[in-house]
């Protein structure tokens, strides 16, 4: 028998339905995400920023980078790691910030153009989604 913690592969849409430049809303078990793509890749993240939980939805995406529109701080939408903080923050502080303020990713793939994203459960046709 599977684990609660098994991670399975879940539909979610077609890949050319996933908008480039921004971030748009994804809902997985009412759970509030974001997704994106760059290339033939899409990226499904947390939804809300880690400064000021801000909703991401149509933050813009620049070549992999996601600016939260509330103050600007920017995050790699490939790991979730932060590229620039909103504050003016430098040394052990903002190494500190960045380990913990890093946002939560989810890994995808594509098949015959349709998005999968990997999402703890054992029957991933019980999964509600929703954009
Ligand atoms: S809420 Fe996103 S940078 Fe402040």
């Amino acid at each position: 028998m599977m684990g609660l913690d098994q991670k399975t592969w879940v539909r979610l849409c077609p890949l050319s339905d996933v908008p480039v430049g921004k971030a748009a809303n994804l809902f997985i078990n009412g759970q509030r995400l974001v997704i994106t793509r760059h290339g033939d890749t899409a990226y499904v993240l947390q939804g809300h920023c880690s400064h000021m939980l801000f909703y991401f939805k149509d933050a813009k995406v620049d070549n992999c980078i996601l600016t939260c529109s509330l103050h600007q701080s920017q995050f790699d939408i490939r790991d979730g790691s932060i590229v620039t903080w909103t504050e003016k923050i430098t040394g052990r502080l903002l190494e500190e910030i960045k380990l913990k303020k890093q946002l939560r990713t989810y890994e995808t793939t594509v098949r015959d153009g349709i998005i999968y994203v990997q999402w703890p459960t054992s029957n991933p046709d019980g999964v509600r989604v929703k954009f």
